[in-house]
């Protein structure tokens, strides 16, 4: 046995990072098809999270990404309030290159062989016509496009969602649940960032932005002049008077060097994977920056593709996402209680909600 293998099957078995319930490994030579199914946790409900589709380096790389991704979903779905437990499925290859229709009704096959225990959606490198044909092949798959029964673009509740814990953090920092009259700097103005950016124009913040796309900058200046732009993100994080950053393009955005050249006393985004490194959460902590937990503040996507499942209505949804103020909030209160940094408050209130419905 390679040791690579080994640092898996110990993740899955025997680490307090797995725990998993079950490991599918799919094979479909006619197509090319090589996936990995992990479902974390079913104590809440089926598993819900998106198909990944990218070239690993390996099918153990393949593996260990989908139960992490996996893990991450459990704690994300129990967060959201959802009846939903944790899963991911990566597909191994270039997109590019390999994905066919043929490759995606194979995959819709092992989906439906699972029998609902997994629920797929979008991830990197699968969209909605993806999906389309996928759930060609069963009925466990989301993030379809309106004409096949879909919910269409999840950035509108993903946005409204981070602006809600955006709101939450504010009523913690400063005791008024408002943006009103504060400097937040949003970094990366894509599909999410620019929703945000009209839900802050609109409760009277003053907005600052940068993005790496000429286009996705036009785009809000365009329609909203009074957007101050700077070059980069680093220019972003040292603007004076910045109250709150908002990170919404990649991972990673807090590390040691952005952690220490914050000026912001909020951090609320939409990216996924923000904390670069373990232990950087207490670090933002110590300097006296709140840090609102991406995947709390970022779920409405995945309330919205939950939702789906149920015959997609919007003002349904947006009623589920607006309840991330209150759990942006009691995250806050707990990380106060326990003195802990809000991500690992977080991950406590998650690993309850689900040690519960194991017991009940
Ligand atoms: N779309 C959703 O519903 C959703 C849900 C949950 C989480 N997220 C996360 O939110 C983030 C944004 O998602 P999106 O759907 O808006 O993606 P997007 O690709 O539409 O937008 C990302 C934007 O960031 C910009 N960008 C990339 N690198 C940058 C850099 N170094 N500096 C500044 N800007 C940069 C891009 O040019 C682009 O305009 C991602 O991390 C995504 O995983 C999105």
């Amino acid at each position: 046995m390679t040791d690579v293998t080994d640092g898996v099957l110990h993740t899955l078995f025997r680490s307090e990072q797995g725990g998993h319930e079950q490991v599918v490994l799919c094979q479909d030579r006619a197509s090319g098809l090589k996936a990995v199914i992990a479902l974390h946790s079913t104590a809440l409900g089926p598993a819900l999270g998106g198909t990944r589709f990218y070239p690993y380096a390996s099918e153990e790389d393949a593996v260990a990404d989908a139960l992490n991704l996996s893990r991450g979903m459990s704690y994300k779905n129990a967060l959201a309030g959802l009846e939903h437990g944790g899963g991911k499925a990566v597909i191994i290859g270039d997109p590019e290159l390999i994905k066919t229709e043929q490759l995606l009704l194979a995959y819709g096959r092992f989906v439906a062989s699972l029998g609902g225990r997994y629920v797929t959606a979008c991830d990197v490198g699968t969209y909605v016509a993806d999906m389309d044909v996928v759930a060609r092949e069963n009925r466990w798959t989301t993030g379809r496009s309106p004409e096949n029964g879909g919910a269409g673009d999840s950035s509108v509740l993903t946005a409204y969602g981070v602006f809600q814990g955006m709101r939450a953090s504010a009523q913690h920092a400063w005791g008024d649940p408002t943006l009103h009259g504060r400097r937040v700097g949003v970094a990366g103005v894509g599909k999410v960032g620019h929703y945000l950016v009209e839900h802050l124009l609109q409760d009277g913040a003053e907005v600052v932005i940068t993005d790496v796309r000429e286009e996705s900058v036009r785009r809000i200046t365009d329609k909203f002049p009074q957007v101050t732009v700077v070059a980069d993100t680093d220019a972003l994080i040292s603007t004076e008077g910045l109250d709150v950053y908002a990170p919404c393009a990649l991972g990673g955005a807090l590390n040691d060097e952005s952690v220490a050249a914050l000026t912001a006393k909020v951090v609320c985004g939409a990216a996924n994977n923000q904390l670069a490194h373990p232990g950087i959460e207490k670090d933002i902590a110590d300097r006296g920056i709140l840090y609102a937990p991406d995947y709390v503040v970022n779920a409405g996507g995945v309330i919205q593709v939950a939702d789906e499942l149920h015959g997609f209505d919007f003002d349904r949804c947006k009623a589920k996402a607006s309840k991330i103020f209150d759990t942006t909030l009691a995250i806050f209160a707990r990380a106060k209680e326990d003195g802990i940094p809000p991500a690992a408050a977080a991950d406590r209130i998650a690993e309850q909600r689900m040690a519960e419905a194991r017991l009940g």
